[in-house]
């Protein structure tokens, strides 16, 4: 099996229930929105999006592989990562899963439904890019999402690959970027990028910390906002509310 490394960042993805609460999503709302999972894994996100007919594109270094090679990738890490979190267990709670039996089941639908999709319309949905540059024309977007890179790695990826990679989200979207979680790995608090990177937006855009009903990781309930002043008005409205019908669970 393969080893646990301390300076992997890992092709894990968290499924659809997970993204909704996560960043706080009204889908009923989301209907008029194109929107792209930036560093998106083999989270089962835009799988079950496109499935329910919304707009959805997914994005990550790795999605060039094929994906019999995309599959061996998926297990390896899944296996090496759930294996890991058995020492775990003082850093989650056990809200959106019961218990880490309960995660794990979980995990293994997300990643199977991911790959399954990903067989399918790897080239349609499934973007090759590598932060911190991402291959879209300027607002091709009214969201752009991103979680578990951002803040979490903030041992191994530098102030300007967060500010640099932000700003290049903000250039591909008309409306808004969300982030999550604002911990990094090895802590329960914010990121030491978090406090600077919202002063440096700040004059540009509206930046706000929000609360989320998503509850895994301790100290992981916060996402940020970053929104910009629409050029001009569409149908699509990114509004969110404080409680979510999650379905399926
Ligand atoms: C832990 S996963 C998060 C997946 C998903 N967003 C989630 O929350 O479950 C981190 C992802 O970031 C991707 N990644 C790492 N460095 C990247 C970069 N420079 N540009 C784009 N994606 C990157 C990895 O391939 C991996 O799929």
């Amino acid at each position: 099996m393969q080893k646990y490394s301390k300076n992997k960042i890992w092709f894990l993805g968290r499924g659809f229930e997970e993204y909704i609460l996560m960043f706080d999503l009204d889908i009923s709302n989301l209907s008029n929105c194109r929107i792209l999972d930036c560093n998106a894994g083999s989270s089962s996100f835009t799988t079950h999006m496109n499935q329910k007919g919304f707009d959805v594109i997914a994005a990550d270094i790795c999605y060039g592989k094929d994906p019999e090679e995309m599959e061996k990738i998926s297990e390896k890490d899944f296996f090496t990562l759930m294996n890991a979190h058995k020492n775990l267990q003082d850093k989650v709670e056990w809200v959106f899963f019961k218990n880490h039996k309960d995660m794990v089941n979980y995990r293994i639908k997300v990643y199977h439904d991911f790959l399954e999709h990903y067989k399918k319309v790897k080239k349609e949905f499934y973007v090759e890019s590598k932060l911190p540059k991402l291959p879209f024309l300027d607002d091709s977007f009214h969201l752009v999402l991103s979680s578990h890179l951002l803040f979490l790695y903030d041992d191994r990826l530098d102030y300007d690959f967060h500010f640099n990679s932000i700003n290049e989200m903000l250039r591909v979207s008309s409306k808004e970027v969300r982030i999550y979680p604002l911990v990094s790995l090895r802590s329960h608090y914010k990121s030491k990028f978090v406090g600077q990177l919202i002063n440096d937006l700040s004059s540009e855009y509206q930046v706000k910390v929000q609360k989320v009903n998503y509850h895994f990781r301790q100290g992981a309930y916060e996402m940020l906002c970053i929104q910009k002043n629409p050029k001009h008005e569409d149908k699509c409205r990114l509004v969110s509310r404080d409680i979510i019908k999650v379905e399926g669970k």
